[in-house]
């Protein structure tokens, strides 16, 4: 039997969890620079564990109707958490003011810069340090499973940071994992609509919504102020 250290998910080990529970910043930022090279190619890829569920364009699709209901015209900008090679980012940024992707590693930014040019900023940062998260967003968008990989105390964190980043009327969007995926890893945090409820109440967010049907896998909420 394969031993369970070997296993991986989403390309990491299993066992891990606690290189994220635990913010291992730099680690994770490696095994995020290593992927990058071939981050665009997997996720073009329909057989790809990443688009299990169709869930890229499901949040894709359920993201941009959201976006609908911000008032018109819409005051702030929008900023994309983990933003990757900024394919999600480049999807929204024209309906907004100003856009900005952050994301730990420097190689996904690099594809990033090439793929959305001179009109979005990037940061290289640590979403769980307020400091790299600019205040006055209209929306604040993440989509990636952040809240599974970092788990539920972190992922608190994160949204009370993102509470004060959020404009009145502003809206945040992010995927999560599906606590009723009989194949949810056992290294990663599964949440159902509750969970995220009480999350959103700890946070100062007055509201919590399914933005899409649950997949298997996934979720796709909003959370309002
Ligand atoms: C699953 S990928 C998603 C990328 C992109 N959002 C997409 O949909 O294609 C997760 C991204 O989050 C970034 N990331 C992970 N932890 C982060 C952190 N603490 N702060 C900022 N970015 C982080 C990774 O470097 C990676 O680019």
């Amino acid at each position: 039997m394969k031993p369970l250290a070997d296993a991986t998910y989403d390309g990491q080990p299993v066992g891990e969890r606690g290189r994220y529970t635990n913010l291992d910043i730099e680690y994770i930022r490696q095994r995020w620079d290593l992927r990058a090279e071939r981050w665009a190619s997997d996720l073009g890829d329909p057989s790809c564990h990443l688009n299990r569920d169709n869930s890229y364009s499901l949040y894709l699709d359920a993201m941009l109707a959201t976006l609908e209901r911000l008032p018109q015209p819409i005051p702030g900008g929008v900023v994309d958490l983990g933003c990757g090679t900024g394919e999600m980012l480049y999807a929204v940024r024209d309906r907004f003011p100003w856009s900005t992707g952050i994301d730990i590693s420097p190689r996904m930014l690099d594809l990033a810069r090439t793929r959305l040019g001179t009109g979005s900023m990037l940061i290289e940062g640590n979403v769980f340090e307020a400091d790299c998260i600019p205040a006055g967003c209209s929306a604040i968008i993440s989509r990636g499973v952040l809240l599974s990989h970092y788990g539920a105390e972190n992922g608190l964190t994160l949204l009370k940071i993102l509470r004060g980043r959020i404009l009145d009327a502003g809206i945040l969007i992010l995927d999560a994992l599906n606590k009723e995926d009989p194949d949810l890893p056992h290294n990663k945090t599964g949440y159902g609509l509750k969970e995220l409820a009480e999350m959103a109440a700890m946070s100062w967010f007055s509201r919590v919504e399914l933005i899409a049907p649950p997949t298997r896998s996934s979720l796709f909420v909003a959370f309002a102020p």
